[in-house]
């Protein structure tokens, strides 16, 4: 059958990677990729979000099923498009996607359903917001509501930082539309994780546990970022923690849904904080986290895109999942997250090609001149397998090395987090 993966990062490429595996599949397309997901399958050179013209290259070309990476042609009505025109595509409506594009319908939504989450009030005026600042005090967490591409969220820890940043927010634009409405949060403390899963209505099927690291700079400082690093399973998630995650989260989240009518396909991400009182929703996802989704994918065993497929069509399946570690390491421009450089040769790729257990997905890469180059903020996602969390820490860190191009960054303690919780590991 003809796939098409909608996407240009290193989640896309991860995801071709795996659907390419499955020998259900004969012809493999990706819009718009890069560098490294042009090389598993057919570079298609349409913009994700321009759902028409991906409608209609669909259509033209027979693709039998599309899986969509991104958040933002999902909240454009991607999905609303392709089914309407009889294509069959894995991700929620425009409807459901409300729960990523918006953050005070998410809120709101979870008030609701009593899925556990940061208390928050929503400002329109900027007055208002300053007002609620200067009454609850720092620290707090400052969120756009729409869309930033992971650059809406501040964590505040005095007054001024956060009237600082609603300034910029509401009244100065830095985020375009996104800004002008904010949620405002109690901060929360704890560790994060990742919990995602496969929804089809009222199913559900768990993925892989993983972590992000959202933070530009070692030891979780500076600014928050898309992720600069992530590993698969996260030991933050025990057995009985998952159980309860899965009921107070997952299963309110799909009941509630289901109780105000909106039909949800697709991933479904709970981008959690475990608190002394349990796990708290910091964000939902309508897709695979990116960098998680590549030591996520990279851990599930057997051919995905049958599951998939038969999981769309409303079949109960399982996912098998590796018993060995993941860990990946992001590779950034200098500049990321506010200002990348772009245009930079790439060296090394050619040296960790075939590295055993290693696993290359390029994140914003091009090509000239026959050389591959740095075309955005997150360049490169070095990944490895291991039997340990410190083998696969090691052997990606390894690859890592041999590779370099000029203003390069990463964080050097990627997984360093999963250590204490693993000291008999
Ligand atoms: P979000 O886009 O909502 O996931 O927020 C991005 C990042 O900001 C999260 O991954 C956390 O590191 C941090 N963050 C968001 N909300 C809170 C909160 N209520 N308390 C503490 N940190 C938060
Ligand atoms: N890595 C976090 C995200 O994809 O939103």
């Amino acid at each position: 059958m003809k796939v098409l993966v909608v996407g240009n990062g290193g989640r896309e490429h991860a995801i071709a990677w795996k659907l390419k595996e499955s020998n259900l599949v004969k012809e493999l397309y990706i819009a718009r990729g890069n560098a490294g997901s042009w090389e598993i399958a057919n570079r298609v050179d349409v913009s994700p979000t321009d759902v028409k013209s991906l409608a209609q290259f669909a259509l033209k070309e027979g693709i039998d099923f599309t899986v969509v990476g991104p958040e933002a042609p999902l909240v454009e009505g991607i999905v609303d498009e392709f089914e309407s025109k009889g294509l069959k595509v894995f991700g929620p409506s425009k409807e459901a996607a409300r729960l990523e594009g918006s953050k005070a319908f998410a809120k709101n939504f979870m008030e609701k359903y009593d899925v556990p989450t940061a208390q928050y009030s929503v400002f329109d005026s900027f007055e208002k917001a300053k007002r609620f600042v200067k009454d609850v005090g720092a620290p707090l967490v400052v969120k756009a509501d729409g869309l930033a591409a992971g650059k809406g969220a501040v964590v505040c820890y005095s007054e001024d930082q956060a009237i600082d940043t609603l300034d910029r927010f509401m009244n100065r634009g830095a985020l375009g539309g996104a800004g002008s409405r904010v949620v405002i949060e109690e901060f929360l403390e704890g560790e994060e994780a990742s919990y995602i899963v496969m929804v089809n209505g009222e199913s559900y099927v768990p993925l892989p546990t993983s972590q992000d690291h959202k933070r530009l700079l070692e030891g979780d400082k500076g600014p928050n970022t898309g992720g600069m690093g992530a590993y698969s399973p996260t030991p933050v998630i025990d057995k009985s923690l998952e159980e309860r995650i899965k009921k107070e989260v997952i299963e309110r989240t799909i009941k509630g849904l289901s109780k105000e009518g909106i039909f949800f396909r697709g991933f479904l991400y709970a981008g959690l904080m475990i608190t002394s009182e349990g796990p708290k929703v910091l964000e939902f996802n309508v897709r695979l986290g990116d960098p998680e989704a590549q030591p996520l994918l990279m851990r599930i065993k057997g051919d995905f895109l049958e599951s998939m497929l038969e999981f769309h069509e409303g079949k109960a399946v399982e996912i098998e999942e590796d018993n060995r570690w993941t860990l990946c390491v992001v590779l950034a421009s200098r500049g990321y997250p506010t200002n990348p450089e772009k245009g930079k040769v790439i060296r090394g790729l050619d040296r960790v090609k075939d590295m055993q257990d290693v696993v290359i997905f390029h994140a914003g890469t091009d090509t000239r001149d026959g050389q591959v180059i740095t075309a955005g903020g997150r360049v490169l996602n070095v990944c490895a397998y291991g039997k340990t969390l410190r083998e696969a820490k090691d052997r990606a860190y390894g690859a890592v090395s041999e590779i370099s191009f000029e203003g390069m960054q990463y964080r050097k303690d990627i997984g360093d987090k999963a250590f204490k919780f693993l000291s008999s590991r």
